[in-house]
Order: C-alpha cells, then sequence, then structure tokens
C-alpha cells in the first residue's frame, strides 16, 4: 500500500468501538451533567472483636509518585486513602452479581442505570468502561452501593481517558480514590473472601491493560495500529489514553501484569483451596474474543501474558468486559463470563424484549455448574 493511500485512510478513519463498527461516541459528545448522587449510606464499619479481616494489608502502585497521589486526596465524604472497611461475615449470605461496560456518557444508559433494584445481600462487580469522567464514576458507585451490600469496580480504558488534565497514572488515582470515597474495592485493595450464597470465593479485582501482543506475531505496537488501520480500525484510547509516568501503554502494561501475577500467586498460598474469582476489564484469553465487525480491533484487547492465568492461579471464574459481546466459556474447569452492557443501540433489542440491566446482570457466585453436556461451546447471552 502506498503511503499516500495509507494517509488517507488515516484521515479518514473513525474511532470505533468493536461490535457495531460504528463512529465511537465518547470523545465527541459532551455527556449531560449526571443528576447529583444521593448521600452515600454510611460504611458497615464493625468493631474489630466482631470479624477476623481476611484481606490482606493495603497495596498500592508499585510507584512512589502513585502512592503519594493516594495520600494527598480529598473529599468531602472524609478521607479517601483507606481501602473499604473489610466485609461483614455476620450478615446473610448472599449471591455475587457482575455487569462492565455501563457507558454512561449516554442519557439512555444512565436512565438504565438508575432502575438498578435493591440487592442488600448480594454483591456486585463492576467490570470497566463505566465512563469517562469523576461524574460518572460518583454515579455508577453512589447507585451500585445504595443498591449491594459490597462493590468491586476495576478500571476499563474509558476510565483512564484523559478530559480535564489528568493523565496515566494520575488518572487511574482519581478514580480509585473516587471509589473509595464510597467504599467501593478496587485493584488497589486486599483481595478479600466474599462469604456468599454457595460458599465461600476470593475476589481478585485486577488491573492489567493491554500491550498489543494480540496482533498477528511479530508486530511491535506501531505496526500493530497501521495493521488495524488499513481497515479502518483506531481505537480512541490511541489519543486519550495516555501512560504518564510510563514510556508507552505497553510498558505500563508490564508493570501491571508483574504485580498482578505476584498478587494473585500469594492467593493460593494464603487461601489454599479457596475458589478464586479473577476480575479484569480486558479478557485474559484472546481465543475467548469475537469481534465480528472489526477483528482488527484485537490489538487493543488483551496481552499474551494473561492466557495462562486461570490454570495458573486456578481461578474458578474469569470476569471481563470490554468486547461488548456477553458470552460464557467454559475452558477446564474454569467459567469465563463476558459481562457488558454496552452502548444503547448495542441494548436497545435487549431493552425492546423486556430484558433490562437488572435482567442483564451475570451471576457470578455461586453461578451455573458447568454441566456434563457442555462441550466447550461458547454460549452467547445476546438478550440477558
Ligand atoms: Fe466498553
Ligand atoms: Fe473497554
Amino acid at each position: 500500500m502506498s503511503t499516500m493511500l495509507k494517509l488517507n485512510i488515516f484521515r479518514n478513519m473513525a474511532h470505533l468501538d468493536p461490535l457495531t463498527a460504528q463512529a465511537d461516541f465518547v470523545i465527541r459528545s459532551r455527556p449531560s451533567t449526571p443528576q447529583p448522587p444521593p448521600s452515600p449510606r454510611p460504611s458497615p464499619r464493625l468493631p474489630s472483636d466482631q470479624f477476623s479481616r481476611q484481606a490482606e494489608p493495603n497495596l498500592v502502585s508499585p510507584e512512589h509518585l502513585f502512592a503519594h497521589q493516594f495520600s494527598h486526596q480529598g473529599s468531602h465524604r472524609g478521607s479517601v486513602s483507606d481501602s473499604p472497611p473489610p466485609l461483614d461475615p455476620l450478615r446473610p449470605r448472599g449471591k455475587l452479581y457482575a455487569i462492565s461496560d455501563l457507558h454512561l456518557a449516554y442519557k439512555a444508559n444512565r436512565d438504565a442505570w438508575n432502575l438498578l433494584a435493591p440487592h442488600p445481600d448480594d454483591g456486585l462487580i463492576l467490570a470497566g468502561d463505566v465512563g469517562e469522567s469523576l461524574e460518572h464514576l460518583e454515579l455508577a458507585f453512589s447507585v451500585a452501593t445504595r443498591a449491594f451490600r459490597a462493590v468491586w469496580w476495576v478500571p476499563g480504558n474509558h476510565e483512564l481517558y484523559t478530559q480535564n488534565g489528568l493523565r496515566g497514572t494520575a488518572k487511574y488515582a482519581a478514580c480509585v480514590a473516587a471509589a473509595r470515597a464510597w467504599g467501593v474495592r478496587t485493584p488497589e485493595d486486599g483481595f478479600e473472601v466474599w462469604e456468599g450464597e454457595g460458599g465461600s470465593c476470593v475476589v481478585c479485582p485486577v488491573f492489567a491493560l493491554y500491550d498489543y501482543s494480540w496482533a498477528p506475531e511479530g508486530m511491535g505496537p506501531v505496526q500493530a495500529v497501521e495493521w488495524a488501520g488499513e481497515e479502518g480500525v483506531r481505537a480512541s484510547d490511541e489519543a486519550l489514553l495516555h501512560p504518564e509516568p510510563y514510556a508507552s501503554r505497553q510498558e505500563w502494561c508490564q508493570a501491571l501484569v508483574n504485580r498482578a501475577e505476584g498478587r494473585l500467586a500469594e492467593v493460593g498460598v494464603r487461601w489454599p483451596g479457596l475458589p478464586v474469582v479473577i476480575v479484569n476489564h480486558w479478557p485474559l484469553r484472546r481465543g475467548l474474543v469475537s469481534l465480528f465487525k472489526v477483528p482488527r480491533f484485537i490489538v487493543w484487547c488483551g496481552t499474551t501474558r494473561t492466557e495462562g492465568w486461570h490454570e495458573r492461579f486456578r481461578a474458578s471464574v474469569v470476569v471481563s468486559g470490554h468486547i461488548h459481546v456477553r458470552r460464557t466459556d467454559w475452558v477446564g474447569d474454569t467459567r469465563f463470563e463476558e459481562v457488558s452492557w454496552g452502548y444503547p443501540r448495542q441494548w436497545k433489542e435487549c431493552a425492546d424484549r423486556g430484558v433490562g440491566i437488572n435482567e442483564v446482570l451475570r451471576e457470578i457466585w455461586p453461578g451455573p455448574e458447568k454441566e456434563e453436556s457442555d462441550t466447550g461451546e461458547t454460549q452467547f447471552r445476546w438478550y440477558g
């Protein structure tokens, strides 16, 4: 392909979402201001003799810079530098649900989210792409913590977008601070045991990012982006997801994966035999990704380094989003759940069938057992 032709393709290129290959909404539309969130319910702090804290000590990012950022966050709700209080094992046992890709920049998505039904005994995992702004996070966390006993959040690429100056780890730190202000658990908090219906499991929220290694073999990041561009695909991340203080997104990814692997390795030592739930916005395995209309978007979807995590860290369930294609896959004895809600055009048909946000929440724990009849075929969840 001539250089001139390539340039023309890039000039005409729209930022794409993976499922529909339509121009990306997020960057161009200014979301209307969300409704102010209600006051947070009081955190369930108990005297220390009423529970045994099972979470490991709070682990902040290895970068001193990052720890420094946390220690200087402030909030009208009080300190946000602490991890959430531990889960209360005396509460009735409930289920653990998950959803991702709420994309609250859209009014239709905000309206749907506000219909979240109360689940006072249950937990909820928000697996990234809540939105781009801290206001989106506030809305997500206020509604989720009002409805659920405990809430986890991991960042997606959209949370990391620079909107008002904060770049890279600084934007991530601001998101974590927003989560902590609502008592929401993040990858910066210790992993915890969820004592739920169907027994206990360790919930492991992880932030791993991607490193372009899912491009065809031998391509570096530059070639990978060019390769995707040949079909008119270019993720908004290229313009909005800055890696500072890292030199590149792949360097940031390597640091995150190294850290996550260390933490996940400790789970088996600390809680031998307990089922493990790994949560990461980006899918762990390339083979479980279906990009029907924009296959070359695969470049921005994960890293080869997480391919074997489910076995290495003996995960019972792996939760991810990002692809906007809900599905369940069994790989050996591990259940992989893609739990995206998505853009309004992607869930409209669900809504037309009476399937709303509450019906789409995916039960993670205890969740379905593997059936003898499971042949390893993907179960797509187009309508719930
Ligand atoms: Fe998304
Ligand atoms: Fe995403």
